[in-house]
């Protein structure tokens, strides 16, 4: 990695992975990259016993009970389109909120055009976190699902899903959580939450590769699958299996990445979840006081440290985000990431729908130095556009 670069798109993706992590990924895969679950021969074994512990050990990382009901996916995207689509009917009716990504948003609209769903989008309060009655309010007689974005790719802002999921319980709803942001970062517990479905990615804070993430289901949801092919189970029957987790994964795994999301996750829990949590409160809050002092910086979000993870979005009156971003790379080597970071519905409610806003996210490897280079910069660039 380049040395002077400060990375501060972390929610975009975790980088650099953790020391060793790559290495250790490469030399696992050199020895038994071989087709989990198909060949007779040792090496397969061992590829299909290194699924079986991931799955164990993410089902005991999201309290789940049942390490079968662990599904590997692309990433949380897939996952999110996986229970919309082998879940919703002609009919049904969707609660959701208006801090969700574009990975909800867009799934849950082709099914409104497709089948004749219908959903209701909740909103949330000028710091950024949804009203649990406002989701009681919304349920209907009809209502299938109601999905929650745990934390806010925008704000940072950590919802209240345990009263939405005792809310849901009580009315029998399934609650379906959108954890990319959080998973990783704040503990994000099934049974807590009372969800039946947890979607997720492997390389955001996490802290493994792209392309390897996965969906978390409760026994009692029953997911029909939307793609079909080959298991290494019933090769003879033409019906994809409906054994879990089988059932809802199709074609060889990415065995490279479950390696690598496994490898990232023991980094973590080395260092420990609330250590890194509190480390990066810490950094989110200096970062916050440093940009507050600037004259012509909008900040969005909570004031509060509580309840949020380490995100925050903000703009320089009279600039452009795309050309605040462009400088801060350019001129100082931060990377940030700029626009509507695919929640059009975020920016709507802020008044930035137009022009989007410049977000800092953080991960485990930044460092007040980093903050500091951060908050300089966007003071010598909101004196140029004072
Ligand atoms: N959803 C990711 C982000 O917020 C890519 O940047």
């Amino acid at each position: 990695m380049d040395p002077e670069l400060i990375y501060l798109d972390n929610a975009a993706t975790t980088f650099p992975k953790p020391p060793g992590v790559l290495e250790a990924m490469m030399a696992r895969y050199r020895q038994i990259g071989v087709s989990p679950g198909r060949g007779s021969y040792d090496r397969a074994a061992e590829a299909e016993g290194v699924l079986h512990q991931a799955r164990e050990k993410l089902a005991r990382f999201f309290g789940a009970p049942d390490p079968d009901r662990v599904i590997f996916t692309a990433n949380a995207t897939d996952s999110l389109n996986l229970v919309l689509s082998g879940l919703l009917q002609p009919g049904d009716h969707v609660v959701t909120t208006r801090l969700e990504h574009n990975s909800v948003l867009r799934p849950l609209h082709h099914l409104q055009q497709r089948l004749g769903i219908s959903c209701s989008l909740v909103p949330f309060s000028g710091e950024g976190f949804i009203d649990p009655d406002d989701v009681a309010a919304a349920i209907r007689p009809e209502t299938r699902l109601v999905v929650v974005n745990h934390a806010s790719n925008v704000l940072g802002t950590v919802q209240p899903v345990g009263d939405v999921g005792g809310i849901c319980a009580a009315r029998r709803i399934a609650l379906l959580v959108d954890a990319s942001q959080s998973a990783g970062k704040v503990p994000v517990d099934m049974a807590a939450m009372k969800a039946y479905a947890v979607a997720f990615t492997g390389h955001k804070s996490l802290y493994g590769p792209t392309g390897i993430g996965g969906l978390v289901l409760h026994p009692e949801l029953e997911i029909a699958p939307t793609r079909f092919g080959g298991t290494g189970i019933e090769s003879s029957s033409r019906v994809h299996t409906p054994r879990y987790p089988h059932r809802l994964e199709a074609g060889t795994h990415n065995l490279m990445g479950i390696i690598g999301l496994i490898l990232g996750m023991d980094y973590l829990m080395g260092r420990g979840l609330a250590a890194v949590h509190g480390r990066e409160t810490v950094l989110t809050e200096r970062l916050r006081a440093g940009l507050s002092e600037i004259r012509g910086v909008e900040l969005y979000g909570p004031t509060a440290a509580s309840n949020r993870v380490a995100v925050l979005s903000v703009n320089i009156q009279g600039a452009a985000p795309e050309d605040v971003g462009a400088i801060l790379d350019g001129d100082f080597n931060i990377a940030v990431r700029v626009g509507l970071h695919c929640a059009p519905l975020v920016h709507e409610a802020l008044g930035t729908a137009r022009r989007g806003a410049v977000r800092f996210s953080l991960g485990c490897f930044n460092t007040e130095a980093d903050i500091d280079r951060a908050v300089a910069a966007m003071a010598l660039i909101a004196g140029q556009h004072s």
